[in-house]
């Protein structure tokens, strides 16, 4: 019952302009980013989502696989966003899943720069922004979110060391309908207020992990060693070297040292 996903519930009393107002279930799918792509190129409603209860071959960022079961939710948003409006969606993306797992779920992870959410550093949500450029215009983005909902990790050894869930952070599942929900309603939130200029940097900045630890990045073939110093409004991280020199490093993956 709680790992359900209910088109018409998701709809029930749903005030947003324009995220989930039009939204494709599947109760199986390969991925939702493939559905969310064929819909964009269709001239899909800005907002419409695509949510499944399992993804087959569910991708995650720089070609991993994303394990996405039942009890984990699984969504895509397609969006038509401005050029401009581009590097804010690494900031609302993470956020609008940290905030409605924090009022669903009743705690808060924190972010691993750029859009993955962790507690007690295992990674709970994970982020993929894929974009469709024409030109240089913004043909289509596809933001895909997954989040470990209700599953048990131990059934994945595979991850277990790495991941973890909400329901066995806090040893209850919660309703997969109420978490998207909520989800669309802090995503229009803070995409609205992005279209106006409003970006919600210091949310994002405050809420990060790394800051001030060492961590490794690896960003276009290259492995970076360092602290992780700031990260600035444009979504970019500042590392500072072992040689003393701070560098500026525009997209990457993170992974902390723990010693
Ligand atoms: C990552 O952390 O590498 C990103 C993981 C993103 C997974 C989500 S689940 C919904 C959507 N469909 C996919 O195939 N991937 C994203």
């Amino acid at each position: 019952m709680l790992n359900s996903i209910d088109p018409k519930t998701l709809a029930s009393n749903l005030n947003n302009k324009f995220i989930g107002q039009k939204i494709i279930s599947y109760s199986k799918i390969t991925s939702t980013m493939d559905a969310a792509r064929i819909e964009a190129s269709k001239n899909t409603p800005e907002g419409t989502v695509i949510i499944a209860k399992e993804q087959t071959a569910s991708r995650g960022r720089k070609q991993r696989t994303w394990i996405s079961p039942v009890g984990s939710l699984a969504l895509s948003v397609v969006l038509y966003p401005d050029l401009r409006l581009l590097p804010s969606l690494i900031m609302l993306a993470p956020l609008a899943a940290l905030r409605s797992i924090t009022t669903v779920a009743k705690i808060k992870p924190k972010i691993k720069w750029p859009n993955d959410l962790l507690i007690r550093e295992k990674k709970v949500c994970g982020v993929l922004i894929e974009n469709q450029m024409r030109g240089t215009n913004v043909d289509y983005t596809i933001i895909g979110i997954g989040i470990n909902v209700n599953i048990n990790l131990a059934d994945f050894p595979e991850i277990s060391l790495i991941a973890t869930s909400i329901s066995d952070e806090t040893g209850k599942e919660v309703s997969m309908n109420k978490l998207a929900q909520q989800l669309f309603v802090e995503f229009e939130i803070l995409y609205s207020a992005a279209r106006q200029g409003i970006l919600p940097y210091e949310e994002w900045r405050d809420n990060m992990v790394i800051l001030g630890r060492e961590v490794t990045v690896s960003s276009e073939e290259v492995i970076y060693s360092g602290i992780a110093e700031s990260v600035a409004p444009d979504g970019s991280l500042l590392l500072r070297l072992s040689d003393g020199s701070l560098i500026n490093i525009l997209a990457g993956d993170a992974s902390l040292i723990t010693k």
